[in-house]
This record gives structure tokens, C-alpha cells and sequence, in this order.
């Protein structure tokens, strides 16, 4: 098959490395020149386990190409996923511009009958908008489908995710787009492409018999799947996150309800680590842009609103903590541990460190900080306001509290012993819920984490 990817982010550029590794011919298109230039010498713009690999080998086999011209890589192309941003506008809907620039290019170097198929995260309905513009700029008048294929990938797991998804979920009109959309799939479904999570690596084999599901639905049901998965998930985050503020008045533990709990199988175990709550670039703004959709449509979803809210309460939640331990922060010296929103990635969007840090230099305080991997976007946005360290323990060194905020593995191997002996006030608030709050106090730890005596 001859796929073309349009937009080169966290998405687009998984999912067309992907596709060339299942063996198909594929153009991941950019506007952006310096990007394009970049990922055609090798250099990966997103921190993501595995890419780099994975674009260089499938780059070398001349199967991945990376470019700037719609044009070109639409008409060589059956199938087109549109994989722009779509940021959210200060009201939370989504800024579709992108989406609609790009329909009206794809269209207007459309020469024969393509499949464009939404990637994207989109509110319900934008395939009819796609399908419009297209008809609209349609110089040529060539038959076309629009689809809808929204990705589940999560950072620090996209390839994984990608090639060894839960399900495939496509929406169309026509069988036609369908057909074709599973021949792009094809690989993954009979797992002759897939990713072996003990090695961290891809693997080929003969097609299996167990394959992944494909669904295939209208294309607003589609879209509606997407915002309603990731929206469930966000409020499975904040209904552990209510239950563990709860636990923390009645004296009970969140880490045992939620291991009763999710082994009700209708429940089930994962998502339910209560923390600081969810950041990235998907729950926030699916979350909001449900929500908007729905008022838009005369719905009010209000078990939304309370997702966000709790949300946003939950880090000031563990602000007050951190004040509520410090007494007075100002001149005080807060350790951070970990910048990005979570593990294995260095994508800060919404992340709670910034919320985090930014609370503590308003009081005065001197912050100092460690991520493995999200120094250089931690400095883009903090400038010279806070120290960087080169390491967890340098963090550690003389600062009056140390606080946890991403749970990176390395921060769970900590020498805590060393750790204890390097701070001043032997203070550490977990908001990962990372280590076992009697061992911690053993040590000497004044210890605090989410939901836990
Ligand atoms: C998410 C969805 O999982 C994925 O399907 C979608 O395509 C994009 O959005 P991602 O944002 O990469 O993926 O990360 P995910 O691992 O889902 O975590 C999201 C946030 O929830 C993180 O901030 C994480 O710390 C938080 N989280 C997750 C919790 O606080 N508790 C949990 O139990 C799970």
C-alpha cells in the first residue's frame, strides 16, 4: 500500500513508522522545513523509546520518506491520514484549522479516488466538515472517502501501542474504504507485526490465529469512541484520586481499596494509581473538547466538568500539602524529582510539575530539579528561575523537602538511606505514591503521599 501521513508529531510520525515497518511505502509530510530536514538525517523530535530506531532502519530500506510536499506524496498515495494538531482554544473546543487547511490542500492534489482518514483527535461531526471541504476544493472532481481511524498510542509505549493496540476502530461510509483501510492494518490484525513487551522490540512472524479486533462503525461513532475512551479513563483518574482524598480523612489506604477494587473484573486494575492527577497532551484536551462538543450540541455532560475540576483541585491539593509540611516556604529549597507529565517520555504539556514548581517560586522558594529525560523542555520553559541538576541525588543535596512528581523507575531505585542522610529536613512528599510509607518512616522520613495514613 502507499500511505501518505500528514503531520509529523507524536502521532503522525508513530503511525507512519509503524506503517512502514508492516511493509507499505509511506510519506510523512510536514510543513515544517526544519523538522522535515531533521528526521531525514535521523533526528527524532519527540523522546519516544524505540522511534529512532524504527525511523532509520525503515528510512535506510527507502520505504519511509519524510517531505515537505503535500502534493506529490497525496497523488502517490491510496490512503492519506490527516495527523495535524489539534490544540485546544482557551474555551477547550478544538482549534480545527489545521484539519481544514490540510482537507483543502489534500483535495485540491487529489488524481485519482484516495481515502482520507482522520488520525487526529476530532470532535464528533468533523469528518462531515472534512468531507465538505474536500468536496468544496475537489478541482478535479475525483472520488474520494473520508474515515475515521483515531489512535489509541500512549507516550512512552506509542510503538507498543501501536502495533499490539486493543482494537483498531475505523468509521466509513463505504465498504470500498474500509477494504482498504484493513489492508493498511492487515499486519497488525494477523499480529505478523507486532512488539514483544519482554525484549522491547519488534517482532515478524507468521500471521497468528488470535487477531485484533477491527471495528468498523460509522464515521461519528468513530470520532465519539475516541472522546469517550479517553474521557472514561480520565475520569477513572479523578474518581481514584476523590476516593483517596476520602481514604485520607477515614484513615483507610487507596492502595488496597483500589487493588479490591479492580480485581472486580468489570472494574478492572489498571488506571486506578491515585496521584496528582492526569497531564499530556490527550486527557486535558479530550476531556475539554467532549465537553464543549456536547454543550455545542445542547447537551450538558456535567460528570465532565467534575472530571476536570477534580483534576485541577488535586494538585492544589498536594500544594497544600507541600505548604502544610514546610510551614513557611520562602528561602526554602525544594528538591523536584521528574518535569514530564509521566514516565518514559519528555512531553511537559499539562504536566504537574509546572503547576507544582510555579506554586513554590511564588512563595520564594529555590527549586532545584532533575528529569532523565525532560531537562531541555523544563529549561525552555523555566529559564534561569530554577537550578537543574545533573542527577536525583544532586537534587537531594541540602534541599529542605524533596518531592516526587513523575515516577520514573530511577527514582524508585533510589539509595533512600543516602537520600535521608543529603537533605536538611528529612521531608519527601510522593505524589506517585512510589515507596512504602512505613520503610520511609523507618528511615527517618517525615513521609507523605496520596490517600495513605
Ligand atoms: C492517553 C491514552 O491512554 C491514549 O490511549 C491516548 O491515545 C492518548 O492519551 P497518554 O496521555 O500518553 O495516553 O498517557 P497515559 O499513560 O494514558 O496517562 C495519562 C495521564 O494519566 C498521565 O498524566 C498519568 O500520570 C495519569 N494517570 C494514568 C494517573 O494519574 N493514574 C493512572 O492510574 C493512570
Amino acid at each position: 500500500m502507499k500511505i501518505a501521513v500528514i503531520g509529523t508529531g507524536y502521532v503522525g510520525l508513530v503511525s507512519g513508522v509503524c506503517f512502514a515497518e508492516c511493509g507499505h511505502d509511506v510519506i510523512c509530510v510536514d510543513n515544517d522545513k526544519v523538522k522535515i530536514g531533521n528526521l531525514k538525517n535521523g533526528v527524532i523530535p519527540i523522546y519516544e523509546p524505540g522511534l529512532d530506531e524504527l525511523v532509520i532502519r525503515n528510512a535506510e530500506k527507502g520505504n519511509l520518506i519524510f517531505e515537505t510536499d503535500i502534493q506529490s506524496a497525496v497523488q502517490i498515495s491510496d490512503v492519506i491520514f490527516i495527523a495535524v494538531g489539534t490544540p485546544p482554544k482557551p474555551s477547550g473546543e478544538a482549534d480545527l484549522s489545521y484539519i481544514e487547511e490540510v482537507s483543502r490542500q489534500v483535495a485540491k492534489s487529489m488524481n485519482s479516488y484516495k481515502v482520507v482518514v482522520e488520525k487526529s483527535t476530532v470532535p464528533v461531526r468533523t469528518g462531515e466538515w472534512v468531507k465538505r471541504t474536500i468536496r468544496f476544493n475537489n478541482k478535479s472532481d475525483v472520488d474520494f472517502d473520508v474515515a475515521s481511524n483515531p489512535e489509541f498510542l500512549r507516550e512512552g509505549s506509542a510503538i507498543s501501542d501501536f502495533l499490539k493496540p486493543d482494537r483498531i476502530v475505523i468509521g466509513v461510509d463505504h465498504q470500498k474504504a474500509a477494504d482498504l483501510l484493513r489492508k493498511c492494518y492487515q499486519p497488525i490484525i494477523d499480529q505478523s507485526v507486532s512488539f514483544d513487551l519482554k525484549t522491547n522490540s519488534v517482532i515478524h512472524q507468521e500471521p497468528q490465529e488470535e487477531q485484533v479486533p477491527f471495528i468498523v462503525t460509522t464515521v461519528s461513532s468513530s470520532e465519539l469512541i475516541k472522546h469517550a475512551s479517553n474521557s472514561f479513563l480520565a475520569m477513572k483518574i479523578s474518581y481514584i484520586n476523590c476516593v483517596a482524598n476520602f481514604c485520607e480523612l477515614a484513615g483507610a489506604d487507596v492502595e488496597q481499596v483500589a487493588i479490591g477494587m479492580g480485581l472486580d473484573s468489570r472494574v478492572g486494575t489498571k488506571f486506578l494509581n491515585a496521584g496528582i492527577g492526569y497531564g499530556g497532551s490527550c486527557f486535558p484536551k479530550d476531556v475539554s473538547a467532549f465537553l464543549e462538543i456536547s454543550k455545542e450540541l445542547g447537551y450538558d455532560f456535567k460528570l465532565l466538568s467534575d472530571v476536570i475540576e477534580v483534576n485541577k483541585q488535586q494538585r492544589e491539593i498536594f500544594i497544600r500539602k507541600i505548604k502544610n509540611a514546610l510551614w513557611i516556604i520562602k528561602d526554602k529549597t525544594i528538591g523536584i524529582l521528574g518535569l514530564s507529565f509521566k514516565p518514559n517520555t519528555d512531553d511537559m504539556r499539562e504536566a504537574p510539575a509546572i503547576d507544582i514548581i510555579n506554586a513554590m517560586l511564588e512563595e520564594g522558594a529555590r527549586v532545584k530539579v532533575y528529569d532523565p529525560v525532560a531537562m531541555e523542555i523544563g529549561k525552555s520553559i523555566f529559564g534561569d528561575s530554577i537550578e537543574y541538576c545533573d542527577g536525583p541525588y544532586a537534587v537531594a543535596d541540602n534541599s529542605d523537602a524533596l518531592i516526587l512528581v513523575t515516577e520514573w523507575d530511577e527514582f524508585r531505585k533510589l539509595d533512600m538511606e543516602k537520600v535521608y542522610k543529603m537533605l536538611n529536613y528529612p521531608i519527601f512528599l510522593d505524589g506517585r505514591n512510589c515507596f512504602n510509607p512505613e520503610k520511609m518512616r523507618e528511615i527517618g522520613f517525615e513521609y507523605h503521599s496520596i490517600g495513605r495514613k
